[in-house]
């Protein structure tokens, strides 16, 4: 038996990331968003979920780029402050969580330096859905931290060790163990139904 709890839009878990706009004035803002995915890979793009009444609405809606930040597990708090406070209420945010930011190579928004890994975004387009609009971007640069990156190119993700957060409970997590290998362990499925 399962419980029908009715519409809402819980997925576990979700990265847990920092979006980096700037203002009017170009002081740098971080939001904390969760509701964030990847969406296409030619060209490579995100997308988040931005509430109407976020500062980050506005300045993404003014500035049309924007960066999406990778925190460390250990950076929680400041995480966690950055989706509380808004830089409509705190225009120094970033000062507080002794954040830096230095402005993107290519598009018009803030890195957060102190985040390993920072996807600079150009806005593709917002589709307004009610509460929230789901702004996508194409990845247009992508800086990670080169202690991360391993001789084949690829990134150590358990190096790296993600901030997750999983919503409903409202809790922050690290990554668990490997389980398997994606594209390899349903192999034998494929091969026992003859494909
Ligand atoms: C774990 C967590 C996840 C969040 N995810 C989102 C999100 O995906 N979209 C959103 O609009 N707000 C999200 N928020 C709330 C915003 O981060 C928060 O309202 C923030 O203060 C907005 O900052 P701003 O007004 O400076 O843009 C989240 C907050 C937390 C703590």
């Amino acid at each position: 038996m399962k419980k029908k709890l009715g519409p809402s839009p819980i997925i576990f878990p979700m990265p847990a990331l920092l979006v980096g706009t700037y203002s009017d004035d170009g002081t740098p803002n971080a939001m904390t968003a969760a509701w964030a995915a990847a969406c296409c890979h030619r060209p490579p793009c995100v997308g988040v979920a931005v509430r109407h009444n976020r500062m980050t609405f506005a300045n993404l809606q003014k500035q049309k780029s924007f960066t999406l930040n990778i925190p460390r597990s250990s950076q929680a708090a400041q995480v966690d402050y950055l989706g509380m406070v808004s830089g409509s209420d705190e225009p120094n945010k970033l000062e507080v969580v002794k954040f830096e930011a230095e402005k993107g190579e290519v598009i018009n928004a803030p890195l957060i330096t102190n985040c390993p890994i920072n996807l600079e975004c150009k806005l593709v387009d917002r589709l307004a859905l009610g509460s929230h609009s789901w702004f996508a971007g194409e990845i247009v640069q992508v800086h990670v931290d080169e202690a991360l990156v391993q001789d084949n190119g690829k990134i150590n993700v358990k190096a790296l060790d993600p901030l997750i957060y999983t919503t409903s409970t409202t809790e922050y997590h690290s990554l668990g163990k490997v389980i398997a290998t994606a594209y390899n362990v349903g192999k034998q499925l494929m091969k026992d139904s003859g494909k």
